[in-house]
């Protein structure tokens, strides 16, 4: 029923439900289930590599700008490798050194510093934009906000042409491109990011889900997240599925884990207790429905979509083909995190042939 809806309804319905669940999401996926941590620092690994290598090869400073950027966890690791004590207040310094304590991926790194001018970002949930400025202000790094992190609200399908000196890095990761309002909005994105780097020789980078591993990581996935999402449409009984209830999984479920059923707790709307451990068991049909078209649907108005390889080759030659673009599978970059992932680098300049060729080699290994 959803999928006739136009694009505006469907942007104006996502914006409500990522409005409601922003606090869930932050605490439950960005920061809670293993294999999406997994892959989300698979994405920043990636990101690093390609920042270092821009900083390293280009004359021209960097600037980043995350499209769904979220509760703000690129602006966080960027922010704080870019951040200089001598910049911040004591207070601040106090905080950076407390959010970096333990964490190399966000000690300062004078290369980068030198080079990325800005972290922009922008989303269409004011919800989410809060819990980034929060974030952000609580690590310390309060005083860069409208400076060198920038957070706006607005469309990621009304990116303008990045201007200035920098060489702009547009990245829409974590399959916020699955969440853009189904097919027609995932092509806008693609075109919307050739709008704003295409002309300027930028790079443009969307980190994506696979349709091809949603039975191996995204059944079980959504499973254990339902009390954000929503309980999935293949799970079996729907007796709870409603907004008046709230169904805590009973542990993470990982990828390629066989099990054809979840235990769930289901609270009502003031936290008593309905029903504990009820065990919520696959329709054979509804996960082959699921599987087939990577239409991942819940009893709750968010969806979410797991595009194939050959969809997301279908977009770059239509939306890219004027220019250059690499399309890998995760699994190339890296075996264990990357394996549900696909992604798609607009290079117009060929600014990341050096890193790609060395890469691509190497996945064939000479005597
Ligand atoms: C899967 S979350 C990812 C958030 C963040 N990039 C991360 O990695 O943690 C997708 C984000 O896209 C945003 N979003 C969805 N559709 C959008 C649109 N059409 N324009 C702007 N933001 C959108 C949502 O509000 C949400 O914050």
């Amino acid at each position: 029923m959803s999928s006739s809806l136009p694009l505006e309804a469907k942007v104006e319905r996502d914006r409500r439900v990522w409005n409601e669940c922003a606090g869930t999401y932050e605490e439950r996926i960005v920061c809670g289930h293993p294999d999406v941590l997994a892959y989300e620092s698979f994405e920043e690994d990636f990101l690093d590599r390609v920042l270092s290598f821009l900083s390293r090869e280009e004359d021209r400073p960097l600037g980043l700008y995350d499209v769904g950027c979220g509760s703000g966890r690129l602006h966080l690791r960027y922010g704080l490798k870019v951040a200089s004590s001598a910049a911040l207040s004591e207070a601040d310094v106090v905080r950076v050194a407390s959010e970096r304590r333990g964490r190399a991926a966000y000690a300062y790194d004078p290369v980068l510093a030198a080079k990325l001018e800005y972290v922009g970002g922008l989303d269409f949930s004011s919800e989410m934009l809060t819990l980034a400025t929060k974030k952000l202000r609580d690590a310390g790094l309060g005083s860069l906000l409208g400076g060198r992190l920038r957070l706006e609200r607005g469309s990621a399908f009304e990116l303008s042409p990045m201007t200035g000196a920098v060489v702009p890095v547009v990245a829409c990761v974590c399959n916020s491109i699955g969440v853009m309002q189904g097919p027609e909005g995932a092509e806008k994105l693609f075109a919307s990011i050739e709008r704003a780097v295409g002309t300027v020789g930028g790079i443009g980078i969307i980190s994506a889900y696979r349709k091809e591993a949603v039975g191996s990581f995204a059944l079980g996935n959504y499973e254990s997240t339902m009390d954000v999402c929503g309980q999935p449409k293949w799970l079996t009984p729907d007796t709870y599925a409603n907004a008046a209830y709230r169904k805590v999984p009973k542990g993470y479920k990982r990828a390629h884990e066989s099990s054809d059923s979840i235990e769930v707790d289901v609270f009502d709307q003031e936290g008593r207790l309905v029903a504990g451990a009820q065990r919520l068991v696959r329709n054979p049909d509804l996960v082959r429905k699921t599987t087939e078209t990577g239409h991942i649907e819940t009893h709750s108005d968010y969806e979410s979509r797991w595009y194939s390889f050959a969809q997301f080759e279908h977009w770059i030659a239509s939306c890219w083909g004027a220019h250059k673009a690499w399309h890998v599978l995760g699994a190339e970059l890296d075996v264990m995190r990357g394996e549900p992932a696909q992604i798609a680098i607009l290079d117009p300049r060929e600014r990341l042939a050096g890193l790609f060729h060395r890469w691509l080699k190497a996945r064939k290994p000479t005597g």
